[in-house]
């Protein structure tokens, strides 16, 4: 599979982090040739969010304006594209196609060869613009994944609450995963204990 990550200019660069984590490890070995491209924001986003250094993937990376990378191009038959995390911003310009940068340009070309385009939305709260442009990107075909954890697994740690969602990337992608207990009618047995791994005081009363 030859997939695009796109990682835009919202809060939620470490969910980017996770998913690039598994796609260097199991992803590689499992044949998927990933390449990534930041916009300006995204790139400002991960070294406040994240901190590492993005190129230590190795992944081939290209910058935001460069329009003659290989999926601009239908051509060059990418087979899928995330976007995560995606802002309100791009997720905009790609509900009108407007293909200001590399991101957008290559959301376009995923939109118009009928491949999957997923969008991991994050913004809170939406506003009507926000909804119309989700139901604009999904009539045209892409699928729209709030950036919301869920916690039926019991994450115990940042890292696991994060895989929630990328495992639902992943799942969206078709490409098999273990990054989080799959639910099977009931809650793992030490589901009590996930939250008290770094226990929270109770919150002053006033
Ligand atoms: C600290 C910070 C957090 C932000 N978080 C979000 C966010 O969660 N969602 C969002 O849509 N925009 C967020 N923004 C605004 C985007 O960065 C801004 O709209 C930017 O133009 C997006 O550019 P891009 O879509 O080209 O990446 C945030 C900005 C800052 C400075």
């Amino acid at each position: 599979m030859k997939l695009v990550v796109g990682i835009s200019g919202a809060s939620g660069a470490p969910y980017a982090r996770r998913l690039l984590d598994f796609l260097a490890g199991p992803g590689r070995e499992a044949g998927i040739e990933t390449h990534v491209v930041f916009t300006r924001f995204g790139k400002l986003c991960w070294t406040d969010e994240v901190g590492t250094d993005p190129d230590a993937y190795g992944f081939p990376t290209y910058n935001p304006g460069d329009m003659t990378a290989p999926f601009a191009s239908g051509s060059a038959r990418f087979d899928a594209m995330v976007v995560v995390p995606c802002s309100a911003g791009q997720l905009g310009r790609i509900a009108h196609g407007v293909s200001a940068d590399l991101v957008g340009r290559a959301a376009d070309v995923m939109l118009k060869e009928r491949k999957p385009l997923l969008l991991v939305l994050r913004e809170s709260p939406f506003s009507l613009i926000h909804v119309r442009n989700m139901q604009a990107v999904m009539e045209a075909g892409a699928r729209v994944m709030p950036a919301a954890p869920s916690f039926y697994s019991a994450p115990a740690t940042v890292d696991a609450l994060l895989d929630t969602v990328v495992a639902r990337i992943l799942d969206q992608l078709g490409v098999d995963n273990a990054l989080m207990r799959r639910w099977d009618g009931r809650p793992p047995p030490d589901a009590r204990f996930a939250q008290v791994v770094a226990p929270t005081p109770p919150l002053e009363q006033t």
